[in-house]
């Protein structure tokens, strides 16, 4: 790495190793107290780099950098000279609150609530390639963000669950959800149909919905059920991998509100249902992969949407764990 900045790589509690393969990879920077413009111009020096090791390792965590807030977590995701992934124009079933236009609350559902892994928004047709999030202030207590390397839960499956594996790459995946018509802040998935598809009335949301290649039924309270067109489940990654690019286990385990049932939420791409057993053994072998991130104020991670799930724990206390997208390349 060239320096403006003494950065090393660290080895981390519970960090998970597989050959020349570490997860995550973790940064520390080993100064006390850098200035935010070495810390940048060091972010700019080796922005390729780094996006590379994010690509092969799945996650980048940067420690000691002392980003203390969220204008500075916006230089810093800056530095890296993405392209934004706005949440405006995401198809996101998450309510967020934007501090800055690149940089948002990660999620606003209430502290009891398991975020469950996933992939960013793969459960439409258009997500993000990484993400960035940013601890201004840890939970008291729990509160990490649960990641895993999708890439190495597919090498399991394809030896546990030959046959479930096989279909989800024949047919693919779609998901179905209920998006009230107002924002509902209490449910992990209350994104209203307006704000999803930037819509003020139903044929507005229709026209979206037919570009995007979405079936959907109008509800009696107003309510939306939106199914998505069929979405590959497994994905090619750098390195010839393969990853199991879903949103699977959250929709199974976490879409359940007032409005949803997980069990109707997610069928294979013919619209057959899909064995719930067999759902929660992947939900098993993902938490079995899973490394817990736990945050300390002022880290930021760096996560490859394509090749890493990430979840929330639920914690108790104030939490302040902000997020950034970054548009895919292609
Ligand atoms: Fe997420």
């Amino acid at each position: 790495m060239s320096s403006s900045l003494s950065v090393s790589a660290v080895d981390i509690d519970h960090q998970q190793s597989w050959d020349d393969d570490v997860f995550p990879m973790v940064l520390q920077c080993d100064q006390d107290f850098p200035s935010l413009a070495n810390v940048l111009t060091w972010v700019a020096a080796n922005r390729k780099q780094l996006c590379a090791h994010a690509e092969k390792f799945g996650a980048v965590l940067f420690r000691g950098f002392s980003i203390a807030d969220h204008n500075q977590f916006d230089k810093f995701v800056t530095a890296f000279e993405f392209e934004n992934f706005p949440y405006d124009q995401s198809l996101s079933n998450a309510v967020r609150v934007n501090y800055t236009p690149r940089v948002f609350s990660a999620n606003e559902a209430p502290a009891d609530i398991t975020i469950y892994l996933h992939h960013e928004m793969a459960q439409t047709p258009i997500y993000p390639s990484k993400l960035f999030f940013y601890c201004e202030d840890p939970a008291d207590q729990g509160g990490a963000t649960p990641i895993c390397r999708s890439d190495k839960l597919l090498t399991e499956m394809v030896s546990r669950l030959p046959e479930f594996t096989a279909s989800s790459e024949r047919l693919g995946l779609k998901y179905s959800n209920v998006m009230p018509a107002a924002n509902d802040a209490k449910s992990g998935m209350g994104r209203s149909w307006q704000s999803t598809f930037r819509a003020e009335t139903q044929p507005q949301a229709e026209q979206r919905m037919t570009e995007l290649g979405y079936s959907w039924q109008w509800l009696d309270d107003g309510c939306l059920r939106a199914t998505t067109p069929v979405l590959p489940a497994i994905r090619e990654v750098s390195g010839g991998r393969k990853t199991f690019f879903n949103q699977l286990i959250a929709a199974f385990k976490g879409w359940k509100d007032s409005r949803n049932d997980p069990s109707k939420s997610i069928t294979f791409g013919d619209g057959t249902p899909l064995d719930r057993d067999t759902v929660l053994q992947v939900a098993e072998i993902a938490e079995e992969l899973t490394y817990d991130l736990q945050w300390q104020a002022g880290d930021v991670a760096l996560v490859d949407n394509m090749v890493a799930m990430h979840g929330r724990r639920t914690f108790s206390g104030t939490r302040k764990v902000l997020a950034s997208l970054v548009a895919t390349a292609d």
